[in-house]
This record gives C-alpha cells, sequence and structure tokens, in this order.
C-alpha cells in the first residue's frame, strides 16, 4: 500500500516536473524568438524526451558503455555540442573532445560555476553556499590544499602502509582456510579505505573503535544510495534515507570535532596526527571564520569525496589485474623490487612509491577505461557562445571523461587495455581527465594516488588471483555504471597466497 502511494506520488512528481520544465523552456525559447533574436541553440532532443533521453543513458551505463550515450549524439547532432535531458534537467554536453573540456575547466569563475544535482544539494545543504559563489568556493579550496597538498599526505605513508597490512590479515587471511578461497572484493576493499579515511581524517582508530566506523559507514552507504536518486522527499524514499542519515553523520563527526578541539586546545594535541587536528589548528592560526560546523561540513565533503571513488578504483585495480597476469606480472616485478630494497619491517616512504611508475600507469589506465565519474556537472553563469551556439545563462552543462576516456582521437584502439599508453610524456592535455580539471580539479588526487599504490604494494606481494569460471547460475561479472563504475557481482574472485 505504502509503496503504491510512493510510486503514485513519484509518477505524478515526475509528470508535474516534466510539464514545469517544458513550460518553462518553451517560454524562454518563445521569449528569444519574438524578440527577433536568430540566437541559434545547440541541437538535439527536446526537453519533452527528457524521459527516453534518461532512460538511454542508464541503459548506456548498465551496459557499461556510457560513451556510447555521447558518440551516438554527437555522430547525430554534432561533434562538439549537443542539447539533451537528463535527470529531470535541460543539458548541454560540451565535454567529449579535449577543446570542451579545456573550454569548461578554464572557464569555470568566468562563464561556467559548479552545479549539483538536486538531490545533492538537499543531502548536503552547504554545497548550496559554494554553487555560483566563486569567492566561497576559492576559500574552501584554500583549506583543501593546505589539508591534502602533497607535503602533508606524504606523511600519512606510513599510516597507510601499516593499516593495509592489518587490514589483510585481519579481513582477507582469516579466509584463508584453504589454499584457495573466493572472496568477494568490493565490500572488503570499500571498508577498508573507509577505515583509512576515518583514521587520516578524523583521528578515528580502526583496532579501538571498529564498530563506531561500521555504524558510520553504514550511514555514509545510506547517502551514496541517495547520490542521483529520484528529487523526491517523502517516507521511505532513498532521498529521505539519505537526507536523515546525513544529519546523523553531520550529528557524529560534531562530537569528533568537539572532543578534538578540547584536546588540540587543551592538551596540545599534536596539530599534523590527522586532518582534522590540522584544520582545527589553521581555524586558530588566522581568522577565517572557520565555525564548528564549517569544520564539520569541511570534513563531510572531504571524506565524500574520498571514499566514493576509492573503493570503486580498488575494486577495479583488481578486477583488471585478474583479466591480465601479464600485466599483474609486472606489477608484481615492481612491488617485490621495492620491497627488496626495504629493511623486513620499514615502512613504505615517498621514495618507495616514486619507483612505482609501472604500477601507477596500471592504475591510470584502468580510470580510463573505466573512469569512476564518467559524468560532472556545471551551469552557465553568463550567456555565451560555444562552437557557433548560443548557450543561455542557468543552462546546465554536462562534461564526460569516459567520453574523452574512450575517443580513438585521443586513444587509439580505445577497448585495449594497455598501461603503456601512460610511458614518456602520456596522453594530450584535456584528454585524460578523471579527476576533473580547473579550479574543482579533485584535490584529493594525491592522497588517492597514495592509497591506491600501497594497496597495490600488499595485494600483489601476498596474493594470486584470477576469476572463478562462469556457469549457468553463476553468470560471467560485468561492469556496470550506477552511475560509478561497480562490478555486477562485487568482484569475486578465486585467490591463493604466494608459495
Ligand atoms: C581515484 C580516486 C578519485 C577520483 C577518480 C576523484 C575524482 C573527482 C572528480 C572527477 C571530482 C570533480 C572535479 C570537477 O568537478 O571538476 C572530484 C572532486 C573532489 N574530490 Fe575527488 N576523486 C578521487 C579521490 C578523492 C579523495 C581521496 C579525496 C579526499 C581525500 C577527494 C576529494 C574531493 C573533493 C573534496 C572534491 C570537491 C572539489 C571541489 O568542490 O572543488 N577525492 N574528485
Amino acid at each position: 500500500m505504502f509503496a503504491s502511494f510512493i510510486l503514485v506520488s513519484a509518477l505524478l512528481f515526475i509528470s508535474l516536473y516534466s510539464l514545469s520544465l517544458i513550460f518553462f523552456s518553451s517560454r524562454k525559447n518563445s521569449t528569444s524568438a519574438s524578440g527577433g533574436n536568430k540566437q541559434q541553440h545547440p541541437p538535439g532532443s527536446s526537453s519533452w524526451s527528457f524521459i527516453s533521453e534518461t532512460i538511454e543513458y542508464i541503459r548506456a551505463s548498465l551496459d557499461g558503455v556510457p560513451e556510447k550515450f555521447f558518440f551516438e549524439r554527437f555522430k547525430k547532432y554534432s561533434s562538439q555540442v549537443f542539447t539533451t535531458s537528463l535527470f529531470g534537467e535541460t543539458v548541454v554536453v560540451i565535454g567529449g573532445t579535449a577543446s570542451g573540456n579545456k573550454f569548461l575547466f578554464s572557464n569555470e569563475y568566468k562563464l561556467i560555476n559548479t552545479w549539483f544535482p538536486k538531490s545533492i544539494l538537499e543531502i548536503f545543504p552547504f554545497a548550496k553556499t559554494n554553487v555560483g559563489n566563486p569567492a566561497g568556493h576559492k576559500s574552501l579550496r584554500k583549506l583543501y590544499s593546505q589539508l591534502l597538498n602533497p607535503e602533508s599526505v606524504h606523511k600519512y605513508i606510513g599510516v597507510m602502509d601499516l593499516m593495509t597490512a592489518q587490514h589483510f590479515e585481519t579481513d582477507w587471511d582469516k579466509n584463508m582456510h584453504t589454499d584457495e578461497v573466493i572472496i568477494t572484493v568490493q565490500p572488503l576493499v570499500k571498508k577498508h579505505s573507509f577505515a583509512i579515511a576515518c583514521r587520516l581524517f578524523l583521528g578515528i582508530d580502526y583496532q579501538q573503535e571498529a564498530s563506531r566506523i561500521h555504524e558510520l559507514h553504514k550511514l555514509f552507504c545510506v547517502v551514496m544510495s541517495g547520490f542521483l536518486s529520484l528529487p523526491i522527499n517523502l517516507p521511505g524514499t532513498q532521498l529521505n534515507r539519505a537526507i536523515k542519515s546525513s544529519k546523523l553523520i553531520r550529528q557524529e563527526i560534531q562530537k569528533a570535532v568537539r572532543k578534538r578541539k578540547i584536546n588540540v586546545l587543551s592538551h596540545g594535541d599534536s596539530p599534523m596526527q590527522d586532518m582534522l587536528s590540522r584544520l582545527i589548528d589553521l581555524s586558530e592560526e588566522e581568522d577565517r571564520g572557520i565555525d564548528e560546523m564549517y569544520i564539520v561540513e569541511l570534513m563531510v565533503g572531504i571524506i565524500f569525496g574520498g571514499i566514493t571513488s576509492m573503493g570503486v578504483v580498488l575494486t577495479l585495480v583488481m578486477n583488471y589485474l585478474a583479466d591480465f597476469p601479464n600485466v599483474y606480472k609486472e606489477v608484481l616485478k615492481e612491488q617485490m623490487e621495492v620491497a627488496s630494497s626495504k629493511g623486513t619491517r620499514e615502512l613504505l616512504n615517498w621514495d618507495d612509491i616514486q619507483k612505482m611508475k609501472y604500477s601507477w600507469n596500471v592504475v591510470r589506465e584502468v580510470m580510463r577505461v573505466a573512469t569512476p565519474s564518467p559524468v560532472g556537472f556545471k551551469r552557465a553563469s553568463e550567456d555565451f557562445w560555444y562552437d557557433g551556439y548560443f548557450i543561455p545563462k542557468g543552462r546546465k552543462l554536462v562534461w564526460s571523461s569516459a567520453a574523452t576516456h574512450m575517443s580513438p582521437d585521443y586513444f587509439p584502439d580505445p577497448e585495449k587495455f594497455d598501461p603503456s599508453r601512460f610511458e614518456g610524456d602520456g596522453p594530450a592535455p584535456y584528454t585524460f581527465i578523471p579527476f576533473g580539471g580547473g579550479p574543482s580539479l579533485c584535490p584529493g588526487q594525491e592522497y588517492a594516488r597514495l592509497e591506491i599504490l600501497v594497496f597495490l604494494h600488499h595485494v600483489v606481494r601476498r596474493y594470486k588471483w584470477d576469476k572463478p569460471m562462469p556457469t549457468d547460475v553463476n553468470k560471467e561479472e560485468k561492469i556496470v555504471f550506477k552511475p560509478y563504475p561497480l562490478l555486477t557481482k562485487g568482484l569475486a574472485i578465486h585467490i591463493r597466497p604466494h608459495l
């Protein structure tokens, strides 16, 4: 009964929402036409087709080829720019080409602003303060760079190393009752990545507060499932659950902030031991208007930015190493060389990370073929022209790393998995963009690199793995985008320790 009420409300909402979009967009078009202005909008589908376009995008994503949606429309309408309707919004797709990406990234703050879908703004009301507010975004970025600059995050390599070794001992080795077992990678690496984030961002230690971390992780998972849900905030909807969980997370982090503030200010807690201490220290250093809630929101943003992609990439790396034994062999060789240059209990350091060049090329190739964020959103903050077409102020804009990374113009034979593409000078500017670009470029990319390489250092030296043969019952796993790339069964692998 309740489910059918939700369904009817959802359908009613979608119909009203689409009608209002059509009404407003036709009003806008008629205004410019009646003014005699022959402004030519990018070709593409009308807002009438927002359901069919969204379905087509979702279908391509579930087939593991989100780029197909973009390529078909580039071919049909224009190779540089087209209009479509996605998730209830009329959007102009500009990305997909190096010149489009360059245009979008280098015009942020001038012609273009950050924009988030409605569901994300409801879950994180704080994000609204930065939408269309370059000054607010710039001061946030200054803090990000103080917390996540390479020099600061290199200090975390030792903790990452220790925690990763512990993770394999407690969560993987405990399953090794026989020589060979099947494990599901995705939930394990997500948990691991979250535990590292809790320790390094908030100072919550997994060994001492495992159940607190477990509860927090559950809340984060509910929030993530509400990211791109329908914008319906009614009891029982995904969005409603995500909003409630996001509030609980903020309360929990607020408690951690208060506790840490007392330690930092009264007992001289070392400011460099985790990001939260560093942030509290920075807020005391200068009068920047960083109050308690700002610290809470910033930490929530960093944790979400961090954990969403990390579990995804670690799982995908394991997947491609299972598919390409030769690549696995090369990674193992490189990691053995690093290990052999160290003392028995000596922790990894920055010099070791720099030696992991081939391993990093493998990770980059993984992020090319299965990009963690296949699309990104922006908004026109001014009227402008692009490739001869008029884009009105307020229009939502989409860039796509999936379309760029799979373009044969930049990556010959794009379906082929080939880490050697990243040797030498590597890809041309604006063609490899898993971390975005411009003023919103992911501030966590160095942190991500360290965590992934430390993980690889341990996993390849401990284990060999491959995929179970698909049977009628156990169909072959594949990569789907929901909206991030996921393995349909969470990556079930046969794993065995090295003899
Ligand atoms: C492989 C892992 C990661 C990938 C592929 C990734 C990708 C991205 C992308 C595509 C964006 C949006 C850029 C834009 O709009 O132009 C972004 C933003 C962001 N990322 Fe990451 N990210 C990763 C890991 C991390 C980590 C580990 C952290 C934190 C430690 C982090 C924190 C953030 C934050 C805070 C933003 C928002 C930046 C802003 O609003 O200016 N990310 N990331």
